[in-house]
């Protein structure tokens, strides 16, 4: 049950199938061209989405907008210090800005930067500080059907053969993503972190954690793995960046809140660079590109984040989810995690091959269905065509992420999205292929348009 109740509402719109038909039509059949009043249940993103609780618009009403030495920040400082325990702390509007500074100021050209799995900015990042982003998943994280507990795990025999072997000094930095959200939204285990710090501090290279889940990632320590049942989430958190030689963090999800971020470290001489790039590009080191508002609505948001009954109430939320989609009849990767649901496209939808896009027919059609909108992670995000547009690399798996907002959606409206869902699956044959249109050469799944097609 929810340790809260409702104090505010937002009406959501309902429209006819064929209002929603018109709205696809009009999108390029791309569920990022829908406007919201297009749509009645949203689950395109848990960042940024959530619902602000009373103590937080309270605490925003506080908010200290001076230029420099602002009250807000150094409440937003105490609150990222007691969580994280690092000496440097720099907000940040959001995790990318956090990103894009640390890794300016620690990488050079020609570096490897290495991950569990890293998030799109993530590697984005990576890439234009001139760095290769390499990502190790274990190998537990292929089969999207083991009930394996801690599937976000990096893969240590590889790591480690990374650092012993010929390019052992192009590692420029570690950094895994809690929970890893390219990889299913699967935990990662303290004994793997803990793994990494020690061969990261044996091989002297930088250790990051990217933290935009860290209490999630800590809830679900608690639940599954030995020894934690008795932690406190706030201590499983604290465990996890006392590994670590500083952190990025989009404050969007787990500080429920709508917009920030930090990037928090110990080292005095790397925080010294990436401080000039922030005021370079970001602001002055107590707002960094935040409201003061927004500082104080975050610190307030760390704090209740790490409540046990607030977690638990939401990965049960999820978990309620789960179970209903599987008795539906439709595979999830599995175990279920805490901010979303990846749903197996290309199993429910085996007539559809890679070069139809399943994930992206089945995203649409719980739209056409429901009003419902989620992206696809699968072919049409990182496939890859020749000229003539044949499909030369599909992506490993046909994916869709149903991504929770935090405090947004009752129950009711989650068995709303496993109607729509079974309904779908009761006749998954009907659904169409769909064949581009038009498309950029970069990060197409946002901008292209595409068209059903039976064949
Ligand atoms: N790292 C992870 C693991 C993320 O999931 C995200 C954002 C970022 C970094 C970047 O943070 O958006 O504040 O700049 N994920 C969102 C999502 C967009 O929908 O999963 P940001």
């Amino acid at each position: 049950m929810e340790p809260y109740r409702v104090k505010v509402v937002e009406p959501i719109p309902i429209l006819t199938r064929a209002e929603r038909e018109t709205a696809m039509e009009r999108a390029g059949y791309n569920p990022f061209n829908l406007r919201a009043e297009e749509i009645t249940i949203d689950l395109l993103s848990d960042s940024g989405t959530n619902a602000l609780s009373a103590a937080q618009q309270a605490a925003g009403a506080l908010g200290d907008e001076t230029y420099a030495g602002a009250r807000s920040f150094f409440r937003f400082r105490d609150a990222v210090e007691k969580l994280t325990g690092y000496p440097q702390i720099m907000p940040v509007h959001q995790g990318r800005a956090a990103e894009r500074i640390l890794f300016n100021a620690l990488l050079t050209p020609g570096q490897l930067c290495v991950s569990n799995t890293h998030f799109d900015t993530t590697r984005a990042n990576a890439v234009l500080a001139g760095a290769t982003p390499v990502d190790l998943p274990c190998a537990a994280a292929a089969d999207l059907d083991s009930a394996a507990p801690f599937k976000g795990d990096i893969d240590l025999d590889r790591l480690t053969a990374l650092l012993t072997g010929p390019d052992r000094d192009t590692v420029g930095v570690v950094i895994m993503t809690i929970t890893n959200n390219g990889g299913g939204g699967q935990p990662v285990s303290m004994a793997n972190l803990t793994a990494v710090s020690r061969l990261c501090r044996e091989h002297g290279v930088p250790f990051f954690l990217d933290a935009a889940r860290f209490a999630e990632n800590a809830w679900l320590v608690i639940q599954r793995e030995d020894g934690y049942s008795e932690h406190t989430p706030e201590q499983v958190a604290r465990l996890a960046f006392d590994l670590a030689d500083g952190a990025v963090a989009s404050l969007k999800k787990d500080a429920i809140a709508h917009m920030g971020g930090f990037l928090a470290l110990r080292d005095e001489a790397l925080a010294q660079r990436c401080e000039l790039m922030l005021t370079a590009t970001e602001g002055f080191r107590t707002y960094g590109g935040l409201s003061g508002r927004d500082l104080e609505m975050l610190a307030q948001g760390l704090h209740e984040v790490v409540e046990p009954d607030y977690l638990r109430a939401r990965a049960s939320a999820t978990q309620h989810l789960a179970d209903l989609v599987n008795k539906a009849g439709v595979s999830i990767v599995e175990p279920a995690g805490i901010h979303a649901l990846y749903l197996n496209a290309g199993r429910l939808l085996p007539h559809l091959p890679p070069n139809r896009y399943p994930g992206h027919a089945l995203a649409t059609e719980l739209y056409l269905a429901g009003g419902i909108r989620c992206a696809e992670l699968g072919s049409l995000y990182l496939g890859e065509e020749d000229e003539d547009g044949n499909m030369v690399k599909p992506a490993p798996y046909e994916l869709v992420r149903l991504a929770i907002p935090r405090r947004v959606y009752t129950q009711s409206h989650l068995e709303y999205v496993a109607e729509v869902l079974a309904e779908i699956a009761q006749h998954p044959e009907r659904v169409p292929g769909y064949r581009i249109v038009e498309a950029p050469a970069l990060l197409r799944h946002f901008n292209c348009r595409v068209e059903p097609v039976r064949d």
